[in-house]
Order: C-alpha cells, then structure tokens, then sequence
C-alpha cells in the first residue's frame, strides 16, 4: 500500500485556506479516498489552549515562548500523523511550520532561530501557498479579529513566505474565486496522490 500524502496548504490570514482545506477534503472522500484534515494551530490539545488564549489576547507571551509553544503544538501531533501516513491516510494540513517561522521572524526574531525548533518534523509532499495582497486579505470578514491580523504584520509574513518558498510550491492566486482555486488544488492534489500510487505499484513489481 502507498504511504499516504502529506498535502500542505500556506498563506496569509484571510487566504481561504480553510475554506480550500475543507472542500479538498470533501472531494477527496467523495472519490473514495482515506483522508483526514489537520489544523495549526490545533487549539484543543493544553498547548493549543495557551496558542488559542495568547492569539485572542486573552494572555500575554514573550515571542521566543509563543514560537515554541508553536512548534511543540506541532511536534505533540508528529507520532499520530505518521502513523496515519503509514496506514495510507492522505493528510490535509492547515497551515505548518512555514507559517511558525513567516510569523515569529516578521515579529522580528533571527530566522535561523525561528526555523531550529521545527527541525525534524515530517515533510509535506505538496505544498500550496495560497496567496492574497495584504490589502485585499484587509477587505475580508473577521480580519484583525486575532492578534496578528494587522496590516503591517501581515505584509512582513506575506514577504517573508515568499523568501521561505521551495522550487516545488504551487502558487495559487487567493483572490480568485473559491470554486477556481478548489479546481486548481484538487487536481494537483490527484496528481500527487496518483503518482503516489503509480510508485507503490512498480515498488511490488520489483520485489
Ligand atoms: P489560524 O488563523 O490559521 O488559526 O492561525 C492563527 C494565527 O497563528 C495566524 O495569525 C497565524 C499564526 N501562527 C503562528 O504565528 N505560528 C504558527 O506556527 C502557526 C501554525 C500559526
Ligand atoms: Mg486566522
């Protein structure tokens, strides 16, 4: 059996990622697929709890202690999700890492620092970025309801996801619309979990 596909979605507050995550999730059930969707933060855990209460303003942390915490929130979630790729389980992800070091270095941390504690965590085989100009991200519902959903914050991010990007990033224009970028993701999304398969299939062949 195909390890599972570890299918990353990046951006902005406000980019849709949610909204994509979900819908990818829905049409890769739909098409018999074993799928789960992951979110970071993932506010329910103790450590997702302080994230949730320092993100709502509800508690005050110095940047190097948010950062870990961060990171940690992603490191307590590691074992589970490798044993979910193991099985064969397509993971959706709402943001990672990529998000923990664009946000902590727009704040102004050494980015070398920003990106030690994530070492080690288990890559994505396709990440999207989904990206949105900082003045459009500003137009939409909820913004600067959080912490970090200001103008100028959310430009250092925007910048510094750029800088952080691999070769193997698909770029997807975030202001178009849901259904178009839903369209453009879901069938890169196929793609990877395809070729997946299609290397599962010539490893039997050879054994
Ligand atoms: P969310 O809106 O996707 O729930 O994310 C909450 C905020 O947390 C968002 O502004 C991005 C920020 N964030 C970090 O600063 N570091 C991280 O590691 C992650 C996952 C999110
Ligand atoms: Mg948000």
């Amino acid at each position: 059996m195909a390890r599972g596909r570890f299918i990353l979605l990046e951006g902005c507050d406000r980019a849709g990622k949610s909204t994509q995550c979900a819908m990818l999730v829905a049409a890769l059930k739909e098409k018999g697929y074993a799928v789960e969707l992951c979110k970071f933060p993932e506010r329910t855990t103790t450590i997702g709890q302080m994230i949730n209460a320092y993100l709502t303003n509800a508690k005050e942390l110095d940047d190097q202690a948010i950062h870990l915490l961060f990171s940690a929130n992603r490191w307590e979630a590691m074992q589970a999700m490798k044993n979910k790729l193991r099985e064969g389980v397509h993971l959706v992800v709402d943001r990672y890492a990529y998000s923990g070091v664009a946000f902590s270095a727009a704040k102004g941390l050494d980015l070398t620092w920003c990106k030690n504690p994530d070492r080690g965590l288990v890559r994505p085989d396709l990440t999207f970025f989904l990206d949105l100009p900082t003045s459009e991200a500003e137009k939409r519902g909820g913004f600067g309801e959080e912490r970090y959903e200001k103008r100028e914050l959310q430009e250092k991010v925007r910048h510094l996801f750029h800088e952080l990007k691999g070769k193997e990033w698909v770029m997807v224009d975030a202001r178009s619309s849901v259904q178009a970028m839903h369209e453009t993701i879901l069938k890169t999304a196929l793609d990877k979990i395809q070729e997946a398969q299609n290397e599962a299939q010539s490893g039997e062949l050879l054994e």
